[in-house]
Parts: structure tokens; sequence; C-alpha cells
């Protein structure tokens, strides 16, 4: 198959499309033919030798969770799903196995959602990471509650533009930051109190909106650029943060400076065991228009290293995918 790898980690400079060799499905797990994948901040930082501590770098290396296609074969015991069932998955790449970046990759079947009728690849290939990481954020670790007070730090990005909607769709009111370009936008995602960071004062914006604090925060962005977040929180209430792994600084302090507050702190990072019921949840929400879709940046797979320079510039709105193959 062909696939864009990398021969070592650094700059965008370092991919390079290959042929190598295409992966058999082992037991349980699915090979997806690729028409999509999709692009988070995580594979620049992966590209750049950021996920060490998680992953081993063994070269030729494949970067990349997200994928939309069809199912190509199915491993021993898969009767879920079939050959030529239209898919989206974050992959096995969070396991240790090759990325999305390429003709095909593997999953196990337990993390591949059928796309729903009405999602085109695409759209499905821009969803796992960040759906993913917005929900569980907010549902599963945040335990949110309809008419609760949300702030989400970073609205405008992949994992944001998830986040404000999610929230409002669960009956919050919500609040978001974003820069001056994107202040129309959040407003057009239904965030009731869109703060720009450029021009306005974070915590006094949000004073005049959720006085003594808010009962829910989601930082997406990094701590340097929030320090003083903890006192955005009312006592009781819950604050999220999602690890960018380069900045997050000192976490257990984090949590004890928090816990005198009584404020329940989180570090919400990506779960994608059995995440095929939430991703399809989330593809059902998309299409009954509970939710939209975030803009989609599309590029081709060749044209990765510039989609790279893009994201990691930090000021992306929505999403971004490659364009692998062209799939009915
Ligand atoms: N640990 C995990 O499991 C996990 C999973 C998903 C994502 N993440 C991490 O979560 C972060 C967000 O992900 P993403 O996909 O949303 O990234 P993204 O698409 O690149 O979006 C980042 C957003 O941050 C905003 N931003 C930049 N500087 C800001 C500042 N000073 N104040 C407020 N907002 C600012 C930008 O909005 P403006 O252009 O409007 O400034 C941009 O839209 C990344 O670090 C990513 O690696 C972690």
């Amino acid at each position: 198959m062909y696939a864009m790898i990398i021969e070592e980690t650094g700059g965008p400079e370092v991919f390079r499309y290959a042929e190598v060799e295409t992966p058999p499905p082992t037991a349980g797990q699915v090979r997806v033919e690729i028409a999509y994948a999709g692009v988070n901040p995580a594979d620049w930082k992966n590209r750049e030798g950021h996920l060490a501590q998680y992953r081993p770098y063994v070269f030729p290396y494949i970067i990349g969770f997200d994928a939309a296609g069809r199912v190509a074969a199915v491993g021993e015991g898969v009767t879920t799903l079939n050959v030529g069932d239209r898919v989206f998955t974050p992959t096995n790449h969070g396991q240790g196995g090759q990325g999305s970046y390429a003709q095909y990759a593997l999953a196990d079947v337990e993390r591949v959602a059928r796309i729903p009728q009405g999602l085109e690849f695409a759209q499905a290939a821009a969803l796992p990471v960040a759906a993913l990481t917005a929900w569980q954020g907010l549902f599963d670790r945040g335990a949110l509650q309809a008419g609760q007070s949300v702030f989400i730090h970073g609205g405008s990005g992949g994992l944001g533009g998830f986040a404000v909607q999610l929230a409002r769709w669960a009956g919050a009111r919500v609040a978001a930051t974003c820069s001056t370009p994107n202040v129309e936008y959040l407003r057009s995602l239904g965030v009731e109190h869109v703060i720009d960071y450029r021009c306005e004062n974070i915590a006094k914006a949000l004073a005049a909106w959720a006085p003594g604090g808010v009962d829910y925060l989601m930082d997406a962005v990094g701590v340097s650029t929030l320090p003083y977040a903890l006192d955005l929180v009312k006592p009781g209430g819950t604050f999220v943060s999602i690890p960018t792994l380069v900045d997050d600084g000192n976490m257990p302090a984090a949590a004890a400076a928090a816990a005198k507050r009584g404020v329940t702190r989180v570090f919400s990072t990506m779960d994608d065991t059995h995440c095929a019921a939430t991703l399809e949840k989330i593809g059902s929400l998309l299409v009954s228009g509970d939710i939209a879709l975030p803009p989609i940046k599309e590029y081709a797979l060749r044209e990765v290293a510039e989609a790279h320079r893009v994201l990691q510039r930090g000021h992306n709105r929505g999403k971004m995918v490659l364009k692998v193959a062209d799939l009915d």
C-alpha cells in the first residue's frame, strides 16, 4: 500500500510518500481502506517525537489517528462488520499501531463505528479524536448537567467546536474564548457569551456572565494561556484540562490546589476503548442537526506537510482532513 511515512522525528519536511506492506487484520481486527484521514494536533506532536512516553517510535512510521473509509478485510471473530461497510475510527494508532496517513489501517472492531446515512467520508474522518475527547471531557469525566454554566477555553478549534455544541445540546449555558476572526463563528455555533481573548479580560467577562464562577470549565488550549483558570470555577464545580503534551504544567500540584478549593480537577485524555457506540451517537447528532460539523479544510495526502504547518500555528478554525483515495 502507499502511505506518508516518517523515518525520523522532526519538522514537516520529514514526511515521505512511500510504498509499504499492507497490514493483515488479526483476530478481532478490521482493515479499513481509507478515503480520508483526519488531522489532529497530536499528529504534529507525534511527528516531533512528543509521544515517546506513550509509544515506541519504530521506523518507517505512519502517523495519524482518524480514518474514514470502507472495511476492506476482517479478522477472525469479527461478526458485526462486513467487507464494504462505510466506517470511521480512531484506528489502533493509540495502541501503538501504524496510523491513518495511508491507504489502509487496522483497528479493533470495538473502535470502528458505522458512518450514518447523510455523512460523507471527509466529514466522518474529522470526528473521532476531537469529538470523542469533547464528549468524554464533558460527560464521562466532567458529569456535565443541564442548566449549568460552562466555559470552554479554545472554542474555535477542532475539539472546541464539538465541545461548545455538545454542551449546549446537553442543556448547558455556554461561554467560550476565541480570537477576533472567530467571534462570529462561535456565535453561529450557539455560544451565548463569546469572549475574544485578544481584546477582552477573560476573568472580568466571565464574572459578569457567571457571578461566583462557572459550574464547569474546559481548558482545550494549555495552562500557560489561562494560568488563573481555577479562580474562574465556583467551589463544587468541575475543571477539566485536555492534556496537550506540551503545555500542561504540574498536574499533581494543580489537582491539589483544586481539591483545596472544593473543585473537581480532571485531566481528560481521550479513551478510545469501546468507542464505536459513542462515535455512532455523535454521528446521529450530526445527521439530526442537533449539532453541526465544524468547517473542514481538505488537503491531499501528499500535502500533509502543509497541513501540519497550518495546524501547528495553533489557529485553525474547525477541522482538517487528508484525502487518501476516491471511494464510492
Ligand atoms: N490528550 C488528549 O487526549 C487530546 C485529545 C484531543 C486534543 N488534545 C489537545 O487539545 C488541544 C486542542 O485540540 P484541537 O484539536 O482543538 O486543536 P486546534 O484545532 O489546533 O485548535 C486550537 C485552538 O486553540 C485556540 N487558541 C490558540 N491560542 C489560544 C489562546 N491563547 N487562547 C484561547 N484560545 C487559543 C485557537 O483558536 P483561535 O484561532 O480563535 O485563537 C485554535 O482554534 C491540543 O493541544 C490537542 O493536542 C488532546
